[in-house]
Formats: C-alpha cells, structure tokens, sequence
C-alpha cells in the first residue's frame, strides 16, 4: 500500500489495495489513519466492487446509515439495498434522465458546499462514493479541507465561535437550490439537528469548522446576523487554497471525513453523458452521543 498525498494541505491517493477483498488489520489501520491525517482518501482502480461489496467494505468503518431517498416516494429507487445512496443522471432502465426529473432535482443541493448527512442525527462521518460510469468532461468533486480553514482564522474569530450551535436542516439545502421541497415522510424521518459550529477531530487532535449547505441559523443569533456569520465563514473556508478538485475516473472509490472536510458536485454536459456513483455513508455515533 502507497499513500500519496494530493495537495498541500489534506487528501492523498492510496494504490496497492483492492477493497472488494476482504481486508487485514493491518491494512485497515494502515486505511483509518490514512483517513484520520488526510481527511480525503482517492483508491483508484476499484472496478471490481460492486454493490454488496462496496456495503461490506464500509462495513469495516462503523455503523451504516440508510439512504434518505428511501423517504421520497415520487423518485423511483433503482438500488435494492436500503444503505446505497445513487448519485446519477439514470433511470431504471438505464437511460438518462431529465435535469428536471423529480430525482435528478433531488440531488440538486449536492452542488453547494455540504458536509453529509450533518441535518441527521446522528450526522455522517464517513462518506464512501464509487464512480461506475463518469462523463469524459466535468463532474469533478471538489473537497475544502475545514481543519486547515479553522486553523487560519485569526485568535479573537476563534474565541467568538467557541461554543456556537448551529441549526442544520434538509430544508435549507433543498430551498437554496429550488429542489423540492421535504416530503411528509421526509418531514417525520428527518427532523432539524443541532450541531457544534467547530468540532473537535479526536484522531488528529485539531479542531475544524463544521459548515454546511443544511447549516441554516445559529442558535440564539439573529436571524440575518446569524446567516451572515455562516455565509463569512463559508466563504473563507473555500477559498481555492484550501480546496482540492477530484477528477473523477471509473472504478475510483474516494472516501471522506464529513467531521473535516465540505464537498460539492460540479456541472457536466447531463443532456450527453452518463454519470453514474455509488454513495454509502457511516454514522458518527460519537456526535450524537456527544449532543
Ligand atoms: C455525495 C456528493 C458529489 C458528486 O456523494 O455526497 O455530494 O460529485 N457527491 O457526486
Ligand atoms: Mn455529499
């Protein structure tokens, strides 16, 4: 196993592992403190995983969430296990999809800056997406390493964080991009969370700030001060120096930090090309009992 790092600040590539065997301690570790220090891992050449492997590899890493599109009645699941999310412009019979099908909007709010699943509780810490079919141009993945961000604000910025909670909710996401809006069912299963605006990163003993798209108030701020304080420090935490852009490959698995690092999707030609990603997610019990 080889681990190169990818940009200057976090990420690194891992070559010499094939995760759809099953995996030795050493190797495991070896993974989880790869992940630990980097935030972003990139494993390419994993053609050989499919579905019930890709499951029983992130089984090695926690507590699988269920996908949330298993609340959306109105946009056909083509995945049979309750735990794999779709990230693709396909229907179930293999054809592209309109960019204004039900589903495709759904997946809409992927392109803000995001930390996964941080509107659930217990919120997402590891994010697994296996690229299956990628299109030749665009549909990049860009990462914001928010360790690196938290470090650089200035003293008296740091001190004025301390201890804020931030309401985070799927709503908020869906509304920015004009998705629609939360089901019923989703309105049941997915209630709003509360959620530290910085967090401790207990594996690197650094502290990052935990930003999302979802993020909507700050607990006890006014409204627009509050949403002005969100929207300052997203701003600077996805500046371009803190940010790597993945180019995706078929059969890449990357894996992700949802505790220390943001993400979004990037455009590509939909009305020519397919895309097609497999997404599982492991739960931070730690966050929740935490709150
Ligand atoms: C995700 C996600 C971005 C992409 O899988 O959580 O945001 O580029 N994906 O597909
Ligand atoms: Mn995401």
């Amino acid at each position: 196993m080889r681990i190169t790092p990818v940009h200057p600040m976090f990420g690194a590539e891992i070559s010499g592992i094939d995760v759809a065997a099953p995996l030795d301690a050493v190797t495991l570790e070896a993974l989880r403190g790869a992940l630990d220090g980097y935030g972003v891992v990139v494993i390419p050449d994993q053609e050989r995983l499919d579905d019930d492997a890709q499951i029983a590899f992130c089984q090695n890493f926690g507590t699988l969430q269920t996908s949330i599109t298993l609340h959306r009645k109105d946009a056909p699941r083509r995945m049979t296990r309750d735990e794999l999310t779709e990230l693709s412009n396909i229907d179930g019979a293999g054809q592209r999809i309109a960019s204004d099908d039900t589903k495709r909007k759904l997946q809409l709010p992927g392109r803000l800056w995001h930390s996964d699943n941080s509107f659930r509780s217990p919120p997402g810490l590891f994010t697994f997406l296996h690229a299956r079919v990628v299109p030749p141009k665009g549909g990049d993945t860009e990462f914001a390493d928010m360790r690196a961000a938290y470090d650089e604000l200035d003293e008296a910025t740091r001190d004025r964080l301390c201890g804020l909670q931030v309401i985070h909710s799927l709503a908020r996401s869906r509304e920015l991009v004009g998705a629609p809006p939360l089901s019923p069912e989703e309105r049941v299963n997915l209630p709003d969370t509360i959620q530290p605006l910085v967090r401790g990163h207990p594996a690197s003993g650094r502290k990052s700030l935990y930003l999302s798209s979802h993020a909507r108030d700050v607990v006890g701020m006014d409204e627009r001060e509050g949403r002005a304080l969100l929207a300052e420090l997203t701003d600077h935490a996805t500046q371009a120096r803190f940010v790597y852009s993945h180019k995706w490959s078929a059969g890449d698995m990357v894996i992700w930090d949802n505790r220390c690092t943001m993400h979004r999707a990037t455009p590509f030609p939909e009305d020519r090309y397919r895309r097609d990603m497999r997404r599982t997610s492991v739960a931070d019990t730690e966050a929740a009992v935490a709150a």
